[in-house]
């Protein structure tokens, strides 16, 4: 790749790159979308929306204090330890905007990075709207850490049905962006999955990497197919290359 006129990247992460460090990617069967947990597997509308929550809460926190709770037991790899590499050291613009929820990212050092589906490791208190940095579980209803009040913490995750968050930097980024490059998402859930076509339409380039071809694979220029964790190191170092 022609390094020579770029000088803004947006690179765009989604569940495969977690996946070489233990956190499982989704699932679909016959159409419909499963998160594994451990031995359990939670179909997507019991535990991914506003309505499943205020049907079930118990099962909803419990499924996200499972998620939260594997954070623990789990560590960066290679992808995320390159991506931190070129945050360090790329002169110019850079956006990691990632899809998951874990805190791997910042973890390897990633510092201009943005959660565009929450985190597991943020509560939302649904009585005074402020978000708080959480580590244990929020199934017993403890108090918000600034308003005091008890059983209104939720997880800070985007639903399904629900605005992703910071769509406008987003937005603003990929129209500047000389270079877009997506690693690890099925490229199936939007607004993440047309971001491509912004970039490409504003003039970036775009580049792939994933285990298989994604979705909306036909939008860019380059498809690197295999596993993040041997691609992402070989292209930040051509990259980062003087
Ligand atoms: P998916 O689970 O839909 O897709 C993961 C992609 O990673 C698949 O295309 C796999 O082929 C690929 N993959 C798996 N292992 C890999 C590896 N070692 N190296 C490279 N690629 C690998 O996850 P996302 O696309 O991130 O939304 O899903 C997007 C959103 O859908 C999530 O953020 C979540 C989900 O529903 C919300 O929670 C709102």
């Amino acid at each position: 790749m022609n390094t020579i006129k770029i000088n803004n990247i947006v690179v765009l992460t989604g569940a495969g790159i977690s996946a070489e460090s233990g956190l499982e990617t989704f699932r679909k069967r016959n159409g419909e979308t499963f998160w594994p947990v451990g031995d359990d597997v939670f179909p997507l509308e019991d535990v991914a929306t506003a309505e499943a929550f205020a049907r079930d809460p118990e099962l909803v926190q419990t499924f996200y204090d499972q998620r939260r709770a594997k954070l623990g037991t789990v560590a960066p790899n290679a992808t995320h330890r390159a991506l931190a590499r070129l945050d360090a050291e790329w002169p110019g613009d850079l956006l990691i905007v990632t899809q998951n929820v874990d805190d791997l990212h910042e973890r390897a050092g990633a510092k201009r990075l943005l959660h565009m589906h929450g985190e597991l490791k943020s509560a939302w208190c649904l009585g005074c709207d402020a978000r708080s940095r959480w580590e244990g579980n929020l199934i017993d209803g403890p108090a918000c850490p600034a308003c005091g009040a008890e059983g209104q913490l939720r997880p800070d995750i985007v639903w399904f049905g629900e605005m992703p968050y910071e769509m406008e930097r987003i937005e603003e980024a990929l129209r500047k962006a000389d270079l877009f490059v997506s690693i690890g998402t099925s490229g199936a859930v939007y607004p993440a999955a047309g971001f491509v076509q912004t970039a490409r339409y504003m003039g970036a380039r775009t580049l792939e990497m994933n285990l298989e071809p994604s979705q909306g694979s036909v939008f860019f220029h380059e498809s690197r197919i295999g596993r993040a964790g041997d691609l992402v190191p070989v292209w930040v170092d051509e990259m980062l290359k003087p």
